[in-house]
């Protein structure tokens, strides 16, 4: 039985990415600690890219074990690492081009691939030869998995009524997801979030309210509200207007 979500409010992006470059910080040192590396999945979307930022400043650039840290991604469209819609280019321009991370220690999703499925493979394989913790269905576990949430309550690219949502085997899949404006994606299945030993869902402004309500409050049945980790945390970073229908 998983724990319930611990939510963290802050007052605004600012704090909401300083929050949450403190949380994956302390997440690093510890599994460091722990069992000698840090493994991240990163969210895609633009909610994520102040935590970016703010991670890639003083004091986290100075302390994050980054040498001992191998960086993943939760979800890809299907495009160019160049392409102005990858999360990889994201991801790169806030954060992995300004620390001191071996290019052998980022696991990019081949957004360019002409066979979606093989990618999905390869990926699959990268996951598990870098993980070696292992969780239900031997599953790779992953110290950290970042994701966002979109109005409509996907996250990743786990989109709702996909068939994505319910698979119980891949750790990565080849989705195509009509609803977004990028259809074609490569996504991780909730088998391979829900093994993680944390799970942070980062999520800001008002557009956000409505959908962060229904899963957190309603417990409507969507994507998102399916994120629970099995055997790790779960939190909910918010900033005020994301959060502003949630009962006090
Ligand atoms: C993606 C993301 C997706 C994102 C949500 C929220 O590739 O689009 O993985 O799940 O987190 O759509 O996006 P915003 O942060 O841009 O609102």
């Amino acid at each position: 039985m998983s724990a319930a979500p611990r939510i963290v409010r802050a007052a605004d992006t600012a704090a909401l990415a300083d929050a949450a470059a403190a949380a994956i910080l302390e997440a690093a040192q510890t599994a460091v600690r722990e069992h000698g590396r840090f493994t991240i999945a990163l969210a895609g979307g633009a909610t994520p890219a102040s935590t970016y930022t703010r991670l890639a400043q003083s004091p986290f650039v100075d302390a994050m074990p980054w040498d001992r840290t191998w960086v993943f991604f939760g979800d890809e469209r299907m495009v160019p690492p160049h392409h102005p819609e990858s999360n990889f280019r994201m991801a790169d321009e806030r954060l992995l081009s300004k620390v001191p991370l071996d290019a052998d220690h980022v696991f990019r999703m081949r957004g360019e691939a002409e066979d979606s499925d093989a990618a999905a493979s390869d990926y699959t394989k990268q996951l598990l030869d870098t993980c070696p913790e292992r969780r239900g269905g031997g599953m790779p576990r992953l110290d950290l998995v970042l994701l966002g949430v979109g109005v409509d309550g996907h996250t990743a690219s786990l989109f709702p009524g996909s068939p994505a949502v319910r698979e119980t085997f891949r750790p990565v899949v080849a989705v195509h997801a009509a609803a977004a404006a990028i259809p074609e994606r490569l996504t991780l299945t909730f088998p391979v979030i829900n093994a993680a030993a944390r799970v942070f869902v980062l999520v800001a402004g008002p557009e956000k309210a409505k959908v962060v309500k229904a899963v957190l409050a309603d417990r409507a049945l969507t994507p998102a509200g399916m994120v629970r980790p099995t055997d790790g945390e779960l939190r909910w970073y918010l900033d005020a207007a994301a959060a502003a229908l949630l009962p006090r």
